[in-house]
């Protein structure tokens, strides 16, 4: 009979002073993205070389075939493939994590429509692929550039990167943007292929911050804010979060409303506020109310203590963060993105 057992070991970070949990038959690659480390990877299936290790203490196991080869001098220097090895006991281990955003390359892979699920008449939650030795480097919150047949738009990830293959996107149907009429129209569909250049953008998760933590989306600027949130999750963060989610009057409730509610399973410390604006649609001047709006509903003593992450169409988001700074929020608190 097949022996069944997994055991679980430490896997310690000596350069970041972080450290997870990875089950014996399981990558550290794997064990540590899941985790939400925001590791160097590039194939996941040993040709690449770039998630390269060095073994300090313990034992490692090899699971999988590698093509690249290390050189002597890094053999000597303990220098193993994390996507092709798993932990054999408790580990200490030199990994050179991504430090910065900026350091990410822009990337470009073609990916493979998963799924399309229409939530209302004019959302798509859009799930798609990366293959299998090509998966995408990011860091949650981020944006890419999704184009087909030479259709380009910029939409955030929804997903975390501890997903890895699997990303995810919401596409509002909006008559003047192609590609998302092409979603609705049904050229783009399931096993569609796209071409993905990126990641882009800087609205990223202060994790070292141990300030509380305040989401602010308005209707699909819930994408990069739920990248963000199970990003932390992953991490185990324990700052409090409070989550804000203003959406149109008009709608019954925002479109994943149930999604924000079940983050109150994964965390005791998360407080979830739907704020329902009033305004009308073809009055550009309606930005300022839908920001005004949104700065009543909030608990403003608790935001001035947190960084707050806004995620806004950029009038919004300019007349909220206007309104923010004057009420005593420091700049360095405000993490934005327009949508
Ligand atoms: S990620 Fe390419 S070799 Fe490990």
């Amino acid at each position: 009979m097949a022996n069944m057992s997994n055991q679980i070991f430490n896997v310690q970070l000596n350069k970041n002073k972080q450290n997870f949990e990875c089950p014996e038959h399981n990558s550290i690659l794997e064990g540590g993205l899941r985790h939400g480390l925001a590791m160097r990877y590039e194939c996941s299936n040993g040709t690449c070389g770039v998630c390269k290790a060095r073994l300090i203490n313990g034992d490692i196991k090899k699971i999988k075939h590698h093509d690249y080869a290390l050189s002597a001098d890094e053999l000597d220097n303990q220098e193993f493939l994390m996507c092709c090895h798993a932990p054999g006991s408790e580990l200490e281990l030199e990994v050179d994590l991504i430090g910065d955003v900026r350091s990410i390359p822009v990337q470009e892979i073609q990916i493979k429509i998963k799924n399309i699920h229409f939530v209302s008449d004019d959302m798509a939650i859009v799930s798609v692929r990366t293959p299998r030795s090509k998966t995408l480097q990011f860091m949650a919150g981020q944006d890419v550039e999704l184009s087909f047949k030479g259709v380009v738009s910029r939409y955030p990830i929804a997903s975390c990167p501890c997903h890895g293959m699997e990303l995810e996107f919401h596409i509002r149907n909006i008559k003047a943007n192609k590609f998302s009429q092409l979603v609705f129209s049904k050229q783009i569909k399931d096993k569609s292929k796209l071409d993905l250049t990126g990641p882009k953008g800087v609205f990223v998760l202060k994790e070292t911050s141990t300030k509380p933590m305040v989401f602010i989306a308005w209707d699909g600027g819930f994408a990069p804010i739920r990248s963000l949130v199970e990003h932390a999750f992953s991490l185990e963060m324990s700052n409090p979060m409070t989550f804000y989610w203003a959406y149109p009057a008009s709608d019954p409730a925002p479109y994943f409303d149930n999604h924000a509610q079940s983050w109150h399973a994964v965390m005791d410390d998360y407080h979830y506020q739907t704020v329902a604006c009033e305004f009308d649609r073809s009055n550009e001047n309606d930005c300022h109310k839908v920001a005004k709006q949104i700065y009543d509903s909030l608990d403003h003593d608790m935001v001035n203590q947190s960084e707050v992450y806004i995620s806004a169409p950029a009038e919004v988001l300019i007349y909220l963060g206007e309104f923010l700074l004057e009420n005593g929020l420091n700049e360095s608190q405000l993490i934005a993105s327009p949508i």
